[in-house]
């Protein structure tokens, strides 16, 4: 079963066409970062600018690269929830009008449950039950994967995002937006154990995240050296912070793991990218004889393929929408 993925929640424009919810058959994604980028972040009425202007010719492409037209597909599948409200109603406009004309089932699909998808096309293997830390620029969740379609967040972020952290960092240190990708090149070339950043504490769930501390901390730390006409070494700094963020990232998800009897772990969104992320989570669940999962690079930021994929699962546990669809700026992963 083919189905037709479309992505449009933030600042990427994206369609793919996946078969049976793990073969990628084209995956075409068009960026408006460099456009954002002046602004130092994502200016949202651009951002449903560029994906009205985009959104035809990625859908056309990644139906020619599929090799497949219209008729070739069984259900059209798109973003509606959550994201920048304008961003994601250019995406889901167009899925009806698509699903409509080529009177295809329209399948409704949860951002942050695409994200989680993206790991059936890398591995296969992996089955729900499991736990999946999701760590994207929106979103910091620790959330119980009861089955494909069903899901109980344990953990969240109680102000930034992982992702929204590594980008305010990377600001301050004089990197362009978004600065993830620069943080976790610049940590290669320093001393991770340069500073010492504090972990923070916080009160009622324990699996709970909060970084504006640390983000603070770095921020301090820089303004204050600058004012003593001291140069902060940036690579230090990068290679600290991400040592730290790391270190949060990896302690929930474990201590969640180990509380609830999850031996089966994953991670995703666009923070499953950072190497040093991968690499600790990597460590500390072979030491515990845990499975885990990581998403491959390319499928880890917004992409078409991740909603195919969750929209194949959403068909097939019969989710459908009509033309009323509309999209929604906030939704639990949890209401469904
Ligand atoms: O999942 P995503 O593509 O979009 C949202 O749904 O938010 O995540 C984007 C976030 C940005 O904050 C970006 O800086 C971060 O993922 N990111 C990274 C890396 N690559 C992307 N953060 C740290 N290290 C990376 N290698
Ligand atoms: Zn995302």
């Amino acid at each position: 079963m083919k189905i037709l993925g479309i992505e449009s929640s933030c600042d990427e424009t994206a369609c793919a066409v996946v078969e049976d919810g793990k073969t990628v058959l084209s995956n075409i994604v068009a960026s408006q970062i460099d456009e954002h980028r002046l602004y130092g972040g994502v200016v949202p009425e651009i951002a449903s600018r560029r994906h009205a202007e985009n959104i035809g010719w990625v859908t056309s492409e990644a139906l020619e690269r599929a090799d497949c037209s219209l008729d070739d597909i069984d259900a059209v599948a798109v973003t509606y929830a959550p994201g920048l409200i304008g961003a994601l109603l250019v995406g889901v406009s167009y899925a009806k009008g698509l699903a409509m004309a080529a009177k295809k089932p329209l399948v409704p699909v949860h951002h942050i449950a695409g994200h989680i998808a993206a790991n059936y096309i890398s591995h296969p293997d992996l089955k729900p039950p499991y736990l999946c830390l999701v760590v994207s620029g929106g979103h910091s969740h620790i959330v119980e994967v009861l089955d494909y379609c069903k899901y109980r967040v344990v953990g969240r972020t109680r102000d930034d995002a992982a992702g929204e952290c590594f980008d305010k960092v990377a600001r301050t240190l004089g990197y362009e937006y978004p600065g993830g990708k620069f943080i976790d090149a610049a940590a290669k070339k320093g001393n991770a154990a340069a500073f010492d950043l504090p972990h923070p504490k916080v009160q009622g769930s324990e699996y709970d995240f909060s970084f504006s501390g640390l983000k603070t901390a770095v921020i301090n730390l820089v303004h204050n050296a600058q004012q003593k006409g001291i140069e902060i070494n940036r690579e230090d700094m990068a290679a600290s912070f991400q040592r730290t963020i790391s270190e949060i990232l990896c302690t929930k998800a474990m201590l969640a793991a180990e509380d609830l009897g999850y031996t089966t772990i994953a991670v995703a969104g666009g923070v499953s990218a950072n190497s040093g992320v991968r690499e600790r989570i990597t460590a500390q669940c072979e030491k515990r004889g845990y499975k885990l999962f990581l998403p491959e690079l390319k499928y880890c930021g917004d992409n078409g393929a991740m909603i195919a994929c969750q929209g194949f699962y959403d068909f097939a546990a019969g989710r459908r929408a009509d033309m009323s669809l509309n999209a929604v700026a906030t939704l639990s992963i949890e209401n469904l």
